[in-house]
């Protein structure tokens, strides 16, 4: 009676063991599987396209996301903002934006934009003098650095100056237009895929 018990322990023991490695052994399969349809932190900042919800950015307002561990900034123009553009060309370095190495071919257009949604702005928001970040300032008004100020983004390191659609002014240490990175719209209107560009564009 006593190696009964002995042997009933025993089973018991090496049941619970077995059951723990068949967990253990589950988990590790899992693991590797989640891992190709989840990008992690250091794919994603290698390059992994990002998904940006652009839903609740107001008429007027920029916002900022990260791709490759880079500011993003995403404006959505009024239709103030865009008509003032015209205005500002002949202070522009590039305003065709001829200078191919700073957007995809979809976005060499007055607004550097998808020609369908023009009032989205979408630029890498780094300086293209030394790599500042520089602000947003969205209002057509005066600012204590131009009097004449039709909005756009201003660089604090050393006062580059960009339009509303990321166009370098002439005469600032900037060499370039603020770069526009691929991406496309998602079907539901809400959200751009950074990192992509829409089927068709180079
Ligand atoms: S880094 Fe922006 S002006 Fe120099």
């Amino acid at each position: 009676m006593a190696n009964d018990a002995v042997d009933h322990g025993r089973r018991r023991f090496l049941t619970a063991t077995t059951a723990v490695v068949g967990g253990a052994g589950a988990l590790c399969a899992a693991v590797p599987f989640i891992k190709t349809w989840e990008p992690s932190a250091r794919a994603r900042s290698a390059g992994a396209p990002v998904v940006a919800d652009i839903s609740k950015i107001e008429p007027g307002q920029m916002v900022k996301f990260q791709w490759r561990g880079m500011p993003v900034f995403v404006v959505n123009r009024t239709p103030a903002q865009l008509a003032a553009l015209k205005g500002v060309d002949a202070r522009l370095r590039d305003p065709e934006s001829d200078n191919t190495d700073q957007q995809p071919a979809f976005a060499k257009n007055e607004f550097r934009a998808q020609k369908d949604k023009p009032q989205w702005l979408v630029v890498i928001g780094l300086c293209t003098h030394l790599g500042c970040v520089p602000q947003f300032f969205g209002e057509l008004k005066p600012e204590p650095f131009d009097p004449n100020w039709q909005g756009g983004f201003y660089c604090p390191c050393h006062k580059s100056r960009y339009d509303l659609s990321g166009r370098v002014f002439a005469g600032v240490p900037a060499p370039a237009n603020l770069k526009v990175p691929p991406y496309k719209f998602l079907p539901d209107g809400n959200h751009i895929l950074i990192g992509v560009s829409p089927e068709g564009a180079a």
